[in-house]
């Protein structure tokens, strides 16, 4: 874990802070800063959420009685597309100068001020060590200036939990179908922060099989949305992919085959006509909307579930949503989805996984902070 002190916290988040709002110091003890707010006290809240783990700055402000009173976000996709992916010194440095503008902008259109913060909810990890740490020492100083409890929250549990934004909402138990650009998880979720991993993947994560595939046609970066809308044009089975280990007899997922199965068709072809790009792209979203969907529902099999909760950015994927409605309507599952602007990254599901925490126990905010780019989310806190 990176740790910061006090000093370095102070330094780093108060400079900010004079510019954005008038704000008292409030006083504090010495191991800790906020008054924890216990679950018993808790009525209508407001909770700031902050996300900066990769290229995308999210502030939003959530009423726990109201939902979503603003959500702001800024993407540096533009800012890393020369580059052909994320340079996180760039992205670092994004987050500094978005973050304080972002977040005038949702108290603005919250028509709220600092002061009614009641708590701060960052992404801690995982994620770009440098990325995070600017959202972290940002809200942290934040709680300390305002003397707010500073809750910090796994990047995929915001994922996962962001389905709560929707109606109608999921009830615990679920299964969980985590799929971004960094990770691709099935886990059990069994309350708030009780979460246990049922199968993941070997090596490629769905969305970097997207990305990648989609550099190999010529689509850019991120390549998710460009593939899967160039994969509508193509015909089905004009290329035969494989669907790695869809008879693996676990969970457990494995997409760099499927890369490769990608780079060899494309090498073999030569000629990379608009025509042979849908029909690739459509092979290769038939390859992974089929082991997705095959395998959510293994999951739901083995646990006896019957409720499933997609969540990430490759959740926005049309196809993936089409025959997960299809499969699971077949088999009498109840489906949820995030919102669609909520399946990438975004600060209200940082704010709704805060809020979750809050409603869950109180929570003590060390005067120390630290932040963790590799965290798993079964690991506990
Ligand atoms: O969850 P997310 O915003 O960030 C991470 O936590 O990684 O996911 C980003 C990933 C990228 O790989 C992007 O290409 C993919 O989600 N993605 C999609 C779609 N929209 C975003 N993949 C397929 N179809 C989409 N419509
Ligand atoms: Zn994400």
């Amino acid at each position: 874990m990176n740790r910061f002190g006090p000093a370095a916290l102070a330094a780093s988040g108060l400079l900010h802070l004079a510019r954005l709002d008038r704000f008292s110091l409030r006083s504090f003890t010495l191991d800790r800063y906020a008054t924890p707010i216990a679950a018993a006290q808790l009525h209508a809240v407001i909770v700031l959420g902050l996300e900066t783990s990769c290229d995308e700055t999210g502030v939003a402000l959530l009423d726990s009685e109201h939902g979503v009173l603003a959500n702001a976000l800024h993407s540096q996709v533009e800012m890393h597309r020369d580059y052909g992916g994320v340079v996180p010194e760039l992205a670092s440095r994004d987050h500094i100068r978005r973050l304080p503008s972002l977040l005038q902008r949702t108290l603005s259109e919250a028509k709220l001020g600092l002061l009614q913060v009641d708590a701060i909810a960052v992404t801690a990890g995982p994620g770009l060590v440098g990325a995070l740490l600017v959202g972290a020492s940002f809200g942290h100083a934040l709680g300390y200036a305002l003397g707010r409890p500073v809750i910090d929250i796994h990047h995929l549990e915001g994922h996962l939990l962001s389905p709560l934004l929707a109606q109608p909402r999921p009830e615990f138990p679920f299964v969980a179908l985590l799929v971004s650009g960094g990770h691709t998880q099935l886990m059990q979720v069994n309350g708030v922060g009780r979460y246990h991993l049922l199968g993941e993947t070997q090596d490629d994560a769905a969305g970097e099989a997207f990305d990648k595939t989609a550099q190999l046609l010529g689509l850019g970066y991120p390549g998710g949305p460009a593939v899967s809308r160039m994969a509508e044009f193509g015909v089905a089975g004009a290329f035969a992919f494989p669907r790695p280990m869809l008879h693996s007899g676990d969970l457990n997922f494995s997409f760099s085959g499927l890369k490769t199965a990608v780079l060899t068709a494309v090498r073999n072809v030569g000629d990379l006509c608009e025509q042979v790009r849908a029909d690739v792209a459509r092979a290769f979203v038939d390859a992974v909307v089929d082991v997705l969907v095959r395998k959510s529902l293994a999951a739901l099999t083995r646990t006896g579930l019957r409720r499933l909760v997609v969540a990430g950015g490759v959740g926005a994927n049309r196809q993936l949503r089409q025959a997960l409605q299809r499969e699971t309507q077949r088999a009498g599952i109840e489906l949820f989805f995030p919102p669609q602007e909520l399946c990438t990254d975004n600060g209200a599901m940082i704010a709704m996984a805060g809020l979750a925490r809050l409603q869950t126990g109180a929570i003590a905010t060390p005067l120390a902070f630290g932040v963790r780019p590799r965290w798993p989310l079964d690991s506990g806190n």
